[in-house]
């Protein structure tokens, strides 16, 4: 079986942090998505994997380069323009040829990882297998209604009425009819050659679609609350290493990860939480649910449940930061120079929520 990835894409809902980088390259619990989604796909035993890459080739390619890495032979494939998730398997088609292969999107975290659901698909002879899970809020999603057999017979976007509360993760296994699907179905009416339609159309065409259902957890990493989820998650999972040093002073919790090069001085840090590699907390606390990345400065602040990544600074902030995403090479500082008042170089489409 081959992989394929699929991380172009906008990123408009990650508005100003993807200005700058790929969606897909905002680390959780400081690794990128991507680099997790490339793992589990390794960890099934795929070592064939196409990305598929859009506007932000360059960093992508320069971030995950030929796969080495991971022990994997990465293969880039442009697309021109996100026309959707079926056209990037259109435009895969000359990679994949007639391998049967695993589709996943390259912004989701899943638990576990995939092997269950590859072996699966791998010793059947089924054309495709979908992965479900079940869902609080069925209507917001793409919706899957199966037959007393438990094969699918119909996919629904955002159901008023859900058939089921079983919801569709960026996960799809295919085999090569996949290519006439993508190749009959029409544009939505966004715009898009949507893979709900491919698989709507391998249903009708007497195609066998099954689906396999998740039963942990899954996040789609759209917008900034889903990443703060995502690294929520994944920080209970870490398993806790403390390489760097730690003073007397300081009070650290068995949760806690402190990468190579990092100092904690008189501070406190809550887990599950990381902290970078040469990154330095002096005189701070540290809560829950954050991971800080590598290089960063917090001195005289307070942070929690936030994602703070390379590079950044925050020092002698007035009141705690919470529920935060916080960019690369950032400033966030309490200024002594009159007159007071609040001092801001903000990108395009920047949130801030002040006191
Ligand atoms: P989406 O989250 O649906 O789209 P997006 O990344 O453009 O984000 P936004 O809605 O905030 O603008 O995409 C899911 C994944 O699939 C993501 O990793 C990007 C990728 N993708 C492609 O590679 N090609 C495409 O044509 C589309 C639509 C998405």
């Amino acid at each position: 079986m081959k992989g394929l990835i699929l991380s172009g894409g906008k990123g408009t809902r990650l508005w100003p942090l993807t200005f700058t980088s790929a969606k897909q390259l905002i680390p959780v619990a400081n690794k990128p998505v991507l680099f997790r989604v490339i793992e589990a796909i390794r960890d099934a035993g795929i070592t064939d994997i196409g990305i598929v890459v859009g506007d932000t080739a360059n960093d992508i390619k320069q971030a995950v380069r030929r796969g080495n890495k991971w022990g994997v032979d990465i293969t880039y494939i442009q697309q021109d323009a996100p026309l959707g998730l079926a056209h990037a398997v259109k435009v895969s088609q000359e990679f994949l040829g007639d391998d049967r292969f695993v589709m996943f999107l390259g912004d989701n975290v899943i638990e576990g990882g995939i092997s269950p659901l590859i072996r699966q698909f791998a010793d059947s002879d089924w054309n495709s297998q979908i992965v479900l899970t079940e869902v609080a809020q069925p209507e917001q999603y793409g919706v899957a209604e199966l037959d007393d057999k438990s094969q699918i017979i119909r996919l629904i976007e955002k159901p008023k009425v859900p058939p089921s509360n079983l919801a569709l993760v960026g996960i799809y296994m295919f085999d090569h009819h996949v290519f006439e699907a993508v190749d009959a179905i029409k544009p939505s009416w966004r715009g898009e050659l949507e893979i709900t339609d491919a698989i709507q159309w391998l249903v009708e065409n007497q195609f066998r679609v099954f689906p396999y259902i998740h039963r942990g957890w899954w996040i789609d990493t759209g917008r900034p609350g889903d990443m703060l989820d995502a690294n929520s998650m994944v920080l209970e999972e870490l398993t806790p290493d403390v390489a760097g040093y730690v003073d007397r002073d300081s009070e650290v919790d068995r949760r806690v990860t402190i990468e190579k090069g990092a100092e904690i001085i008189n501070s406190i840090v809550r887990g599950p939480t990381i902290i970078g590699e040469n990154t330095r907390i002096v005189n701070s606390y540290i809560g829950p649910f954050t991971s800080i990345g590598p290089d960063c400065l917090i001195q005289d602040s307070e942070i929690e449940h936030s994602i703070v990544l390379e590079n950044s600074t925050l020092d002698a902030l007035p009141a705690r930061v919470q529920d935060s995403l916080i960019g690369r090479h950032v400033t966030l500082a309490r200024s002594p120079m009159r007159p007071k008042a609040l001092k801001l170089t903000l990108g395009d489409y920047s949130q801030v929520g002040l006191l």
